[in-house]
């Protein structure tokens, strides 16, 4: 199969400056504002963020998979080629071939009134129509065993609904290794799964991506899972990056307050009797994002008056990090100071 042709010291995939707007009765919803980020060869990349924060359009965007009412703008480079404006044909190519999907919501991407083994295949078939119907049936029964689903010749004559939610998941991953995709997206793969499959099914997209050496974009609100899977991590807030670095530089440096907040939010498994944080507040609609820097309700570092609600902060590079950046206009201030037990909930509405 063709790879995606990446020239040396190139990433694989690299989304540039993306705009996602939606023009709804209520106003314009700005999905994606500015979001880029890049994916290499064989690594993961968590994309981390509250609900509404932009990670599924981000997704979505890249394969061009958004309803024709979004507008969407900047680039996504792909093989030599920019996706966004590449031809039907072309995108129908890449889409489950190269690029693969595990949509959010494993059951409405299973179409119900096909057999599991049968839509396997048909992805296989879609792109290699040199495959018989019968070595595509029989590479659809392996990949629901790699996978770990029991008696998979069985299960693969079933209908989606005759799958629990951690299979119909399992069935999912199967789908999208079908090809050997140089690109997996999983957005939010464990998010309905109970605690045990959750950890089953981070495995097996670990195992995934070992033996086909595909990149992974894992979906996430939750930072356990990036911290056991990711190699780096992007932050998103109110459709915006707002903080990127290597997996140890964002969990054990982080940059941004949001970041601080999120990680105060996640529970640590070596605490006894932790006081869990939430971070004040609800994440901003997206029709009407606070102006300045749009996490400055909820920050606790907020100067106000000050910069923090007028002027918009840019990516910067966080000093002597090699890599990571953050949007805040205090992040070199801010770099070592550990949000503490207290600290958010304190400042719960500053500067709002
Ligand atoms: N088709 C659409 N029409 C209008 N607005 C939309 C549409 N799809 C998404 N949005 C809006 O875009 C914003 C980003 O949504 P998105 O689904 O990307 O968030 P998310 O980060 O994936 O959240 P979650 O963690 O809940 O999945 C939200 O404000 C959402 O309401
Ligand atoms: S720019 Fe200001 S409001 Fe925004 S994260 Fe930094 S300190 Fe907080
Ligand atoms: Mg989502």
């Amino acid at each position: 199969m063709p790879s995606a042709g990446t020239a040396a010291g190139e990433p694989l995939l690299a989304v540039e400056d993306l705009r996602v707007q939606f023009h709804t009765d209520d106003g314009v919803v700005k999905a994606a504002d500015g979001v880029s980020f890049s994916v290499w060869p064989n690594e993961v990349v968590g994309i981390v963020g509250e609900s509404g924060s932009g990670k599924t359009v981000s997704a979505l965007s890249v394969l061009r998979l958004l309803p024709p009412t979004a507008t969407v703008t900047g680039t996504v480079r792909f093989g030599g080629r920019n996706l966004l404006a590449a031809s039907r044909q072309e995108l129908r190519a890449i889409r489950g071939d190269r690029i693969a999907l595990i949509f959010q919501d494993a059951l409405t991407a299973l179409n119900p009134l096909h057999r599991v083994g049968h839509q396997i295949a048909e992805m296989i078939r879609i792109h290699h129509d040199e495959t018989s119907w019968k070595d595509a049936n029989q590479r659809a029964v392996e990949l629901l065993g790699l996978v770990g689903i029991p008696t998979p010749a069985a299960r693969a004559r079933q209908f989606p609904y005759e799958f629990s939610g951690g299979m119909r998941q399992r069935a999912m991953i199967a789908m999208a290794m079908a090809n050997d995709p140089d690109v997996l997206i999983a957005d939010e793969p464990t998010t309905a799964l109970d605690v045990t499959i959750q950890a089953q099914v981070l495995e097996l997209l670990k195992d995934v991506r070992r033996r086909t050496n595909s990149a992974l974009v894992l979906i996430t609100h939750d930072f356990g899972v990036v911290a056991g899977v990711a190699d780096r991590v992007v932050v998103m807030y109110a459709g915006k990056v707002v903080e990127s670095g290597t997996v140890d530089q964002v969990l054990l440096h982080p940059a941004h307050p949001y970041t601080k907040g999120l990680l105060d939010s996640m529970p640590r498994l070596e605490e006894e009797n932790q006081r869990l944080l939430r971070i004040p507040g609800q994440p901003p609609s997206l029709i009407d994002v606070p102006p300045g820097c749009a996490f400055h309700p909820r920050c606790p570092f907020a100067r106000t008056p000050g910069p923090c609600a007028t002027a918009v902060p840019e990516l910067r590079s966080v000093q002597d990090s090699n890599g990571q950046v953050a949007a805040c206009h205090f992040t070199g201030e801010l770099a070592d100071v550990p949000v503490q037990a207290g600290d958010v909930q304190a400042g719960a509405g500053a500067g709002a």
